[in-house]
């Protein structure tokens, strides 16, 4: 699976968003390391604030089939990942995410996209 066809994956499952008050359709695919595709999309609702974005969708439904961070390669997203969504990445553990911003395809590391992350190592035991 290459990264322009992990792209297309988000591209195509974005028309399934659920985004009737933006009308901002976000597709995510994410690349497993044992191959599999999984992907999701914006789920909103008429409270606002308890909408969904679509990298959450992704990754919970991934988490509910059993996989786990660090299980995750590269992470595609139609739209820029919002500040939540990078936490969630970096949570995650995925190597490497690319996603739309635009016009152009914007490839970066967790790191990258949040750096001096936040880890619950920082808590006190
Ligand atoms: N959205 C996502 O799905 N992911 C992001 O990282 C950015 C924002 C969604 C949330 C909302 O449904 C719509 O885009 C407009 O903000």
């Amino acid at each position: 699976m290459t990264d322009d066809e992990l792209l297309a994956a988000a591209d195509a499952i974005a028309t399934r968003a659920y985004a009737p008050y933006s009308r901002f359709d976000v597709g995510c695919a994410v690349l497993c390391r044992d191959g599999r595709v999984i992907e999701g999309v914006n789920v909103e609702n008429a409270s606002y604030p308890l909408g969904v974005c679509a990298e959450r969708a992704t990754f919970s439904r991934a988490i509910v089939e059993g996989y786990r961070p660090g299980d995750f390669v590269v992470a595609a997203i139609t739209a820029s990942p919002c500040g939540g969504c990078r936490q969630w990445l970096a949570e995650m553990g995925v190597e490497r995410v690319l996603f739309r911003n635009g016009g152009r395809v914007v490839r970066m590391t967790t790191d990258e996209l949040l750096p001096e992350q936040f880890e619950a190592e920082q808590l006190p035991s």
